[in-house]
């Protein structure tokens, strides 16, 4: 987050502060759409005229291709401004381009690619109550581990907590057999999702529409509907909650309810975060405060460290749960700055039997 970004020196956990009520935040990927967003198609945004709607094109590599259920059109629009498009035509003839220069190929694996267009809309810059009307990065990082790892998400029931644009459960949308999105009860917030959602039925296919529903963290309950979801969920992803004290401590009570909700369900958490660094007086040092908080949250609610041996989570130890950091060395799919700040983190709760 930038522009309103300031270090509180009495409470250094705390590292955004407004400076007046109508300061805004920014993501900083808004920069890497600009690029995707020359590829626009004209579509009129749903939400608010100031919108902007960026198509966002990538590959599901061929390994991962058998995963995508009911994405009907095989075919690879052509785009002539990318000199790096695959050959499908089988011609071993050299190709060149207007101006001469050889047109690469890609290898053969690449050549089986699906070139799949997403279309978000989102706004550029926000109150930070409307984050989630902008995409942030570890929104592109989880939308890379979904499609590179595809088998993981295939018919299962998929769960995004603090959706915001919805850009991860859009994608996951590909692979799994059901998905729903959630975030705060906010009108802004469900209509842009439900906008999202409309942007993508054709790809997303017949039958697959991702629901929506309400999950805020704060809440002491949730509704029969909302608990039924979470009941039956096998895979839980969330991007880029952490930037707030009572967020973060909110998230992991949150978190807490997921993982011992269903009936003897394993479950997969996948969390994206980015290391917010700032410089504060009491450490003498530049330090990622939210990130430190959310470590230090997660062990002291419910003992889980990355790299933890399984813990017991219900007082029956019927529940463990492990926690690890997964590498970051998946293949790139979308056009952000994968930055060394990115983190993504692998919580699995598993039912063990006492017999
Ligand atoms: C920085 S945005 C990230 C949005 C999206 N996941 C992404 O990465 O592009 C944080 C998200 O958390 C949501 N959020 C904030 N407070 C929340 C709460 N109490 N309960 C549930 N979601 C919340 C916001 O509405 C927003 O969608």
């Amino acid at each position: 987050m930038s522009s309103s970004e300031s270090v509180d020196e009495s409470t250094p956990s705390c590292n955004i502060k407004f400076m007046s009520p109508d300061d805004k935040v920014v993501s900083e990927v808004n920069p890497f759409l600009v690029q995707v967003t020359k590829h626009n198609n004209v579509v009129n945004p749903l939400q608010k005229p100031s919108n902007l709607v960026a198509t966002i094109i990538f590959n599901v590599p061929a390994a991962e291709k058998r995963f995508l259920q009911d994405c009907t059109d095989d075919s690879t629009e052509h785009r002539p401004e990318d000199n790096t498009r695959v050959d499908n035509t089988h011609n071993h003839e050299l190709l060149k381009d207007e101006d001469g220069d050889l047109i690469l190929l890609r290898n053969a694996e690449e050549r089986n690619d699906k070139e799949l267009n997403i279309l978000i809309e989102y706004e550029n810059s926000t109150s930070l109550d409307l984050v989630g009307l902008q995409i942030w990065r570890g929104a592109f990082l989880l939308s890379d581990f979904v499609i590179h790892n595809a088998s993981k998400f295939q018919g299962k029931n998929v769960l995004e907590v603090g959706s915001g644009t919805g850009l991860v459960g859009i994608v996951a949308s590909l692979f799994a057999k059901n998905v729903v999105l959630t975030d705060l009860n906010e009108p802004s917030i469900m209509n842009l999702l439900k906008a999202n959602i409309a942007h993508n039925k054709d790809l997303i296919g017949q039958g697959k529409t991702p629901s929506i529903l309400p999950l805020d963290f704060m809440a002491e309950t949730w509704s029969q509907e909302l608990t039924h979801v979470v009941s039956s969920s096998d895979v839980v992803v969330v991007a880029d909650v952490i930037y707030h004290v009572e967020i973060t401590n909110a998230f992991i009570r949150t978190l807490r309810k997921i993982l011992t909700a269903g009936e003897k369900r394993s479950k997969d958490i996948y969390v994206a975060l980015e290391k917010r660094y700032v410089f504060t007086l009491a450490d003498m040092d530049s330090c990622a405060p939210m990130h430190n908080h959310f470590l230090e949250q997660l062990d002291t609610q419910l003992g889980l460290s990355p790299g933890c041996l399984p813990r017991p989570l219900d007082l029956e130890n019927t529940i463990e749960v492990t926690m690890t950091c997964v590498p970051l060395d998946f293949k790139q799919y979308f056009n952000y700055d994968r930055c060394k700040e990115l983190v993504l983190y692998h919580i699995r709760s598993q039912f063990v039997s006492k017999m």
